[in-house]
Formats: C-alpha cells, sequence, structure tokens
C-alpha cells in the first residue's frame, strides 16, 4: 500500500469546539492528534459510534471548518489553514464530500440538469456548447438511464438511492481524487445500499480515486474498505488492514464493537466481552485513555495519560497499554496478564 505517495495526508488533526459564553465556556474535545494517509484507489473506513469524532474528520478535511491544531497535507503540500478563494477552489476541485443525507444535499428548486451543470461550469470542467451531453455522460456514469429524462427531474421525483446516485455524480463533475463519503448509504433502504457501494467501488477502481468512508457499520467497512480506522471519543484507538482487523480485533473497544455485529462464521456466539457505561462526555475527556471508565483490563496509568501508538505489524496499530511492547511483547507483568486475557 506504501508503494506509491500518499494523494491526502492528514497529521496530528486536532478538533475543539468552543461553546457558551464570556462567564462560562464550554470547550468540547471532539478530535485529538488523528493521523492517517489516503492513497489512490484506496478506501479508508473510519468507524465508531455516534459522536467519536468520524463526521468531524471528514468535515475538517473537507475545509467546512479550521482545525484547531495539525496538518492536512494534499499532495504534499498543507492547506490545513488554506483561506484564499482560488487555493480553496482548486482544493474543491480535488478534495469533494458526499453526504449522509441525498435529500438534504441537493437543492430542490432545481433540476438534477441545473444541480450537475453548476460544477462543470464553476471549475470549467465543460464549455457551455456541450454542457448537455456532459451532464448525461455524468448520470450515465451512475447508472441513471435514459439520462436526458432523469435530467429533467426535481430531487423530489427520485428515490433516495436516486438522489444518492446525483449527489455523487455531482462530485464527480470535477474529476476529483479524493472523495470524503460520510455515511453515504446509512439513509438509505437496505436493498439498495449495496448498489450504491458498488457504484463507489467501481468508481474507485476506474478513476483511482481515492475514498474516506465515514461509517457505523462494520460489516460494509470490511466489504468496502482496504483499511479501517476505529475512532473512540475523538481518537484513533485502532487501525489496520480490514479484514484482519475485524477477523482479530485487538483494543477492548474494537472487540466491544465487534461482539454487536452478528458474525455467521461465529455461528450464534458472539464474543463475550464484558463492557458497561456510555461514551464520556466530551468536555469532560482527561489525559487518560477515553476508554478507560469502560474497560474491564483498566489499569492505573490508563487514567493518567492516553497510551502512545503501538505499531502490531502487518500496518496494524493501536493505543492500548495492553501493547505497549508491542505485538509479542509487553511491558509489565500487569500489561501481560490483561494482554494475554485479551487475545484469549
Ligand atoms: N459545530 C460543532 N460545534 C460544537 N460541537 C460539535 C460541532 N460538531 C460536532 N460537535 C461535537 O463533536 C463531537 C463529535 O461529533 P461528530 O459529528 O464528529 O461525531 P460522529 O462520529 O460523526 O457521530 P455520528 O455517528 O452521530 O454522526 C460530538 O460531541 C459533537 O456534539
Ligand atoms: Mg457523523
Amino acid at each position: 500500500m506504501a508503494e506509491q505517495d500518499p494523494i491526502l495526508e492528514v497529521r496530528g488533526l486536532t478538533k475543539h469546539f468552543k461553546s457558551g459564553n464570556a462567564m462560562r465556556v464550554n470547550i468540547v474535545k471532539a478530535l485529538e492528534d488523528v493521523s492517517f494517509k489516503l492513497y489512490p484507489g484506496k478506501v479508508v473506513a473510519l468507524v465508531g459510534e455516534s459522536g467519536s469524532g468520524k463526521s468531524t474528520t471528514a468535515r475538517l478535511i473537507a475545509r467546512l471548518y479550521d482545525p484547531t491544531a495539525g496538518d492536512i497535507l494534499y499532495d504534499g503540500k498543507n492547506v490545513a489553514l488554506a483561506h484564499s478563494r482560488k487555493a480553496m477552489l482548486d482544493y474543491r476541485r480535488h478534495v469533494q464530500m458526499i453526504f449522509q443525507d441525498p435529500f438534504g444535499s441537493l437543492n430542490p428548486v432545481h433540476r438534477v440538469e441545473y444541480i450537475l451543470k453548476r460544477p462543470l461550469l464553476l471549475h470549467k470542467k465543460a464549455k457551455r456548447g456541450n454542457i448537455q451531453e456532459e451532464v448525461q455522460l455524468l448520470l450515465k456514469r451512475v447508472s441513471l438511464t435514459p439520462a436526458e429524462e432523469f435530467a429533467e427531474k426535481y430531487p423530489h421525483q427520485l428515490s433516495g438511492g436516486q438522489r444518492q446516485r446525483v449527489a455523487i455524480a455531482r462530485a464527480l463533475a470535477v474529476e476529483p481524487k479524493v472523495i470524503l463519503a460520510d455515511e453515504p448509504v446509512s439513509m438509505l433502504d437496505v436493498s439498495i445500499r449495496m448498489g450504491v457501494l458498488n457504484l463507489m467501488a467501481q468508481l474507485r477502481d476506474e478513476n483511482n480515486i481515492a475514498f474516506l468512508y465515514v461509517t457505523h457499520d462494520l460489516a460494509s467497512a470490511r466489504y468496502f474498505a482496504d483499511e479501517t480506522m476505529v475512532m473512540y471519543a475523538g481518537r484513533v484507538v485502532e487501525s489496520g488492514p480490514s479484514e484482519e482487523l475485524i477477523r482479530s480485533p485487538q483494543h477492548p473497544y474494537t472487540q466491544l464493537l465487534l461482539s454487536a455485529v452478528p458474525d455467521p462464521s461465529r455461528g450464534l456466539r458472539t464474543q463475550e466481552v464484558e463492557i458497561t457505561g456510555e461514551v464520556p462526555s466530551l468536555g469532560a475527556v482527561g489525559q487518560g485513555c477515553p476508554f478507560a471508565p469502560r474497560c474491564k483490563h483498566v489499569m492505573a496509568r490508563c487514567h493518567e495519560a492516553m497510551p502512545p501508538v503501538t505499531d502490531l505489524g502487518g500496518g496494524r496499530m493501536t493505543r492500548c497499554y495492553l501493547f505497549e511492547g508491542g505485538a509479542t511483547g509487553v511491558n509489565s507483568a500487569e500489561s501481560a496478564a490483561a494482554a494475554a486475557q485479551v487475545r484469549a
């Protein structure tokens, strides 16, 4: 995977939202020190419970708001704080976002043709003369045929799946190198999710597009994503090739997430993971591991400082003291005993 250069890289991405007033300021630590790379023709999935910071990551990369800290490198150039109109137009030509709600993201007063014409003209991808042809080509690429008929429709005349296909066509209009897809199928009927996922997989392969795929659904991450990152309370706690990560989760939180997913190969028995409690309030997240209050392997130092990144080999990493010494060796007798229990 690392043979070619990444098209996009984030380093130490951090976002603290401030709210309240002069008397009392609340800080929500939505994202802390997140780093990863996206490669052409590859998909990275971001999974985690509600509020774990998945959309914040995608929105920061889309430059919908400024990061509190960290770098966003597109093709090697840092755009984390770029603001000029020219820089933003140039960046958005290459990095497009698809949202969860295709109805909310398509202007209801315009026909599909208008919705697709705009980016083509704004980014000078088509001349006025051949614009209709370009619109129809886009509709064919997302399998909305006969294209002439779909071009005439308004968003409310389309089904959810068709609307999401229009949103994908709109993103494709500028020939992007990166697509940030924030739960693109979670609002669609289960029966049509696969079709939209397969369309994105086809675009990834045919156009060498790098995808960041935000989802709650580990099964679809396994299906669509080469690599999966698991987020908890604004931190990436585990990442690695999707297949291996899902087959043998290491971090206690990943094990918890997977214990909730039925796996036919394991029969009706699910993994026995005994974890209680709730996701912490992000204003209250302190110095230690945010998962510590719910972790049955918790040790004293888990409350003191965030565990460092441990390279588990094979492209896998985790942030957990159980694995501090690496995949095969742990630092203390306490960690060794707990790690053995986790791996059992
Ligand atoms: N604009 C904002 N202002 C203040 N807080 C915000 C803002 N956007 C997000 N947050 C907070 O940041 C945290 C992470 O939110 P985010 O939307 O990234 O989570 P998520 O993983 O996408 O969740 P979901 O699965 O529900 O979409 C949440 O606690 C959320 O309330
Ligand atoms: Mg979200």
